[in-house]
This record gives structure tokens, C-alpha cells and sequence, in this order.
């Protein structure tokens, strides 16, 4: 049977993980849906608008930083590595990289094929001479690479700070699984946020104009799209909260009158205050951010940050594994 085709492209059946994870996560308490749910394409429109706010600071503080820090980057990874892309690369970030250390082969990594294909002719076109081998698969688990980058060694590239939408648990076993496909002796370049005061961490993820209120709110008309809700939207309003305890800004949808929705056919009711989380962005103190990546099998060989120590990039290595001590 053919899918169905609605006008963006987007086909009217939903992902079975999404309806999986969304009434799930609406039965158990807390209330929790995976953040990587934001990302359909409102989703993906409203964090592009984010990443222009002048709040928003990650964005604008990595990629200055990796405008910088290129000449040195490319003297300490050196020539004829394999680029392997945590994510599609449909960012600003990538051709910055690639721009200065020049890999003899660039492989975006993505469970979206539709936007790995859109970013990877994107690319091609500004870098004609690059081999590009977009690779469709999900990397939180180990992976077989191309065969045709077999033989290079590899440098992975996961900017973002995307590593902070995991608790440590997951981050440490997504290091890993990075590890075991890019093997001994490959690199890593990434991008981490750092803990830093509350009145600046705050206002990033509940802007003056609403655009993150409305990124978040996203997630429940997406849910009314795709999975035939009922969810009354105006009756939510947009949470960021500081967790100090656990290092990390917490979004969330709270319920400001009672309600009572259906979703897939299935009656859920919210009273008033109670809340659905819907994102962690964890931050990592120079030290944290270290033993997170030694955790994981990377060893920190270098890390810049902005001037006001904002955000940081580091790079690690694979290095053989010793016997302790
Ligand atoms: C893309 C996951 C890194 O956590 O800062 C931005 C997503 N959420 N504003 C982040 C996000 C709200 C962003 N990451």
C-alpha cells in the first residue's frame, strides 16, 4: 500500500515509536516524552529561529569558536581522516570543519534519510571534490561504517551540545557505542554547554518572544497532527526550570486548568499544575565534562571555550585501552 501524501511531504501515518513513546509517556509519572520528538518539520523550523535568539547562546558560541579554533584543530587531527557526523549536518557547523581540517571523506549519520539527502546535496554542492556517504542509520548504537572508509582512520564531529539532551547513563553508553564504531585511535570533536548562572541559563530555553514556548508547545499540536489528539493546546503553558541538583535545564508542558484529551483513541486527564517533561539539556563543568568523556572511552586532548567560558569544544581520542595501574 502506498502512504498516503499530505502537502510538506510528510506522510499522515505516524512513526509507531512516536505513538509508542507518546502514550507511554503520557500513562507513567512523572509524565515524560523524549525530546527528539520536537523534530518534525515545525519543529525543525522553530529550532533553526532559536538558534538566531538573542538569548540562545550555544549556537552562535560554537560556531564563532570553531571559526577559531580551525587552524588547530586540523594541525592536531591531521591529514586523511574519514568525518563521521552525529546527526544530518544540515548545520552551519559542519563546513566550518570541514573547511579546516579537509577530510578525505565526510559520512552524515541520521535516522532521518529524508534530511540526510537534503543536507548531503546541500554539501555537495558547496564541496564538489568531497566524498560524501550519508549514511542512514541510528547511532546510539554501534554501527559498520562504509566499507569504503574502512581503512581510514576516523575524527567524529557531535556539536551542539546534543550530548546534554541524555542523562549521563545514556550519554556514557551513546561515547561507547561512538567509540566502538569509529574505533582505536579515532577522534572526536565535541561541543558541550557549561554550567553557568541560572538568570542567563534560563532565559535561553524561555526566550522574550516565545519562540521556545512555541517549540515546545509544538510537540502537542504535532500529537494532535499525527496521532488523532484532542489535546486542548491553549490549555498548556511552556516550563524551563534550572535543576541545580542534577546540572540541567528542565523543559516542560504544565497543565493550567484540568483537562481530559484523547490521544490514539485512549482518554488521558492532566489536573491543573501537573506537568509532561519534555527535555533535559545538561551542563558539564570543565571537570565533568572530562570524566564524562574519559566514561566513555575518550581521552581529552585539548578543549577551547569563548572568552566568557560559555561553551566548550573539546577534542578527545581513542586511545588503546591500559590496565589499571
Ligand atoms: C539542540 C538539544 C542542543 O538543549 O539546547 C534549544 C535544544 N531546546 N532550546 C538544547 C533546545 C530548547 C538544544 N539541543
Amino acid at each position: 500500500m502506498l502512504k498516503p501524501e499530505i502537502e510538506d511531504g510528510q506522510t499522515s501515518l505516524a512513526d509507531p515509536q512516536f505513538r509508542a513513546d507518546v502514550l507511554a509517556g503520557l500513562t507513567r509519572r512523572p509524565r515524560a516524552i523524549p525530546a527528539r520528538w520536537f523534530y518534525d518539520h515545525r519543529g525543525s523550523q522553530l529550532f533553526e529561529a532559536i538558534t538566531d535568539l538573542p538569548e540562545y547562546y550555544p549556537t552562535r558560541t560554537e560556531t564563532q569558536l570553531l571559526r577559531e579554533i580551525g587552524p588547530e584543530l586540523r594541525e592536531l587531527v591531521g591529514e586523511g581522516r574519514a568525518m563521521v557526523e552525529f546527526g544530518s549536518g544540515s548545520s552551519t557547523k559542519t563546513p566550518i570543519l570541514l573547511d579546516s581540517i579537509m577530510p578525505s571523506a565526510y559520512v552524515p549519520i541520521d535516522i532521518s534519510g529524508d534530511f540526510l539527502r537534503e543536507s548531503s546535496r546541500t554539501l555537495a554542492e558547496r564541496f564538489p571534490d568531497l566524498l560524501i556517504l550519508p549514511f542512514e542509520a541510528d547511532f546510539t548504537r554501534p554501527l559498520t561504517l562504509p566499507r569504503t572508509i574502512e581503512k581510514a582512520p576516523k575524527l567524529g564531529f557531535f556539536p551542539g551540545s546534543t550530548i546534554g539532551n541524555l542523562i549521563p547513563l545514556a550519554a556514557i553508553d551513546l561515547l561507547r557505542a561512538m567509540r566502538a564504531s569509529l574505533e582505536e585511535g579515532a577522534m572526536l570533536v565535541i561541543g558541550m554547554d557549561r554550567i553557568k548562572d541560572a538568570q542567563v541559563l534560563v532565559p535561553a530555553y524561555d526566550d522574550a518572544q516565545g519562540v521556545t514556548a512555541a517549540f515546545n508547545l509544538n510537540l502537542l499540536e504535532r500529537i494532535n497532527r499525527e496521532l488523532d489528539g484532542t489535546i486542548p493546546v491553549d490549555a498548556f503553558a511552556h516550563k524551563a526550570i534550572w535543576n541545580d541538583d542534577r546540572a540541567r535545564i528542565e523543559m516542560h508542558l504544565a497543565a493550567t486548568r484540568d483537562t481530559a484529551f484523547e490521544v490514539d483513541g485512549r482518554p488521558f486527564e492532566i489536573a491543573a499544575g501537573e506537568t509532561i517533561h519534555t527535555e533535559n539539556s545538561h551542563k558539564y563543568g570543565p571537570r565533568d565534562a572530562r570524566i564524562l568523556l574519559r566514561a566513555g572511552g575518550w581521552t581529552p586532548i585539548r578543549e577551547w571555550t569563548d572568552a566568557d567560558g560559555k561553551f566548550a569544544v573539546i577534542l578527545a581520542e581513542a586511545q588503546a585501552e591500559r590496565p589499571a595501574p
